[in-house]
């Protein structure tokens, strides 16, 4: 099991200091204006350091003190191990993988089953910017930028029918050009899975995007699911396929370590996972740990649909 908590993390993984405190600097320059938008709906422009893109959109969830994950990180210090283990790995060796173009299959229980160019799929012009929490399980914490739309949208044309009690989700299947898929570190394809209420919430979303522009490679590209409620490994990337089932779909994670990963893996501070604890996280690019908040702070929007479950055995 490859996956570690924060506090194992490998100095060599960590922000250089020199790197943290231009960020600091920055922070210092566009903390204020972010911090006095934050919990208010609206669109929001936060200044970026030369070069990197501007972090835009509305906030959701967000809680005081949160302000988007700089560029650097976002884009740099990834989980995607089609390209590699290590946080590095996917910027490195996702350089070369080119999403284009992309067919994603909708089947399953649906009136219309179809396979789509990204294009007809997702148009351009619905595109929404959002600026969530992202919860890993290893309890690191970032806030980002998307560009996407509700999933909602996308499963509601093709009509699920009454039988339809969950969503499966497939990322793609390429050694040749996933060079990761060539170790068995995981049961390829990466495959994730929803309960058709929480596939269908609001908050779900679908991105293409990411800081206002078409998502790195490593982010998943060129299309990939953010839902802000769960651990980060919920939220599979460079999806081709979108199946409406019956049955609870098998999750990637809980197929490789059954006893560490469930099918819900909502962000809950009081489950700890087995082998280290869930109550606080690192925020990347900050040393300070934050307390976890229950449904990472999405609780008012998400809790009611897990009401009378016993979050312990349905981790
Ligand atoms: N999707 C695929 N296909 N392969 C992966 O290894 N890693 C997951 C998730 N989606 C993963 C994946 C994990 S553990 C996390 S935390 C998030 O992607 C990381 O997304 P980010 O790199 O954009 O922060």
């Amino acid at each position: 099991m490859l996956i570690r908590p924060a506090a194992d993390i490998r100095s060599s993984e960590l922000t250089p200091e020199a790197a943290y405190w231009n960020r600091r600097d920055w922070l210092a320059a566009a903390g204020g204006a972010f911090a006095a938008s934050a919990l208010v709906p609206g669109s929001l422009r936060a200044l970026a350091q030369g070069g990197s893109p501007v972090a835009q959109g509305t906030p959701y969830g967000l809680q005081p003190g949160d302000k988007p994950t700089p560029w650097e990180d976002v884009t740099g210090y990834n989980n995607f191990y089609e390209f590699g283990t290590g946080k590095e790995d996917p910027a490195e060796l996702a350089k070369g993988f080119n999403p284009k173009p992309w067919t994603v299959k909708v089947d399953g229980l649906v009136k219309k089953a179809a396979d789509y160019q990204l294009e007809d799929f997702i148009k351009p012009s619905k595109l929404e910017d959002r600026i969530y929490r992202h919860r890993c399980v290893e309890a690191w914490s970032m806030v980002i930028p998307w560009r996407g739309i509700p999933l909602a949208d996308v499963l509601k044309r093709a009509e699920p029918t009454s039988q339809a009690k969950f969503v499966e989700f497939t990322t793609l299947f390429d050694p040749r050009r996933m060079p990761g898929q060539a170790l068995r570190v995981l049961d390829w394809p990466y495959v994730e899975g929803l309960r058709l209420d929480e596939a269908m919430h609001p908050l779900t979303l679908l991105a293409t995007g990411v800081y206002g522009r078409d998502l790195p490679n490593q982010n998943g590209a060129p299309l990939r699911l953010h839902v802000p409620w769960k651990y980060g490994f919920k939220s599979i990337k460079s999806i081709v396929h979108i199946r409406l089932v019956d049955k609870q779909p098998r999750n990637s994670w809980q197929l490789s370590s059954p006893n560490e990963y469930g099918f819900y893996s909502n962000v809950n501070p009081e489950v700890d996972h087995p082998r280290w604890s869930q109550a606080s996280e690192r925020r990347i690019g900050e040393f300070a740990r934050r307390k976890t908040l229950m449904f990472n702070g999405y609780a008012d929007q998400v809790a009611s649909m897990y009401s009378g479950m016993d979050l312990r055995k349905n981790y």
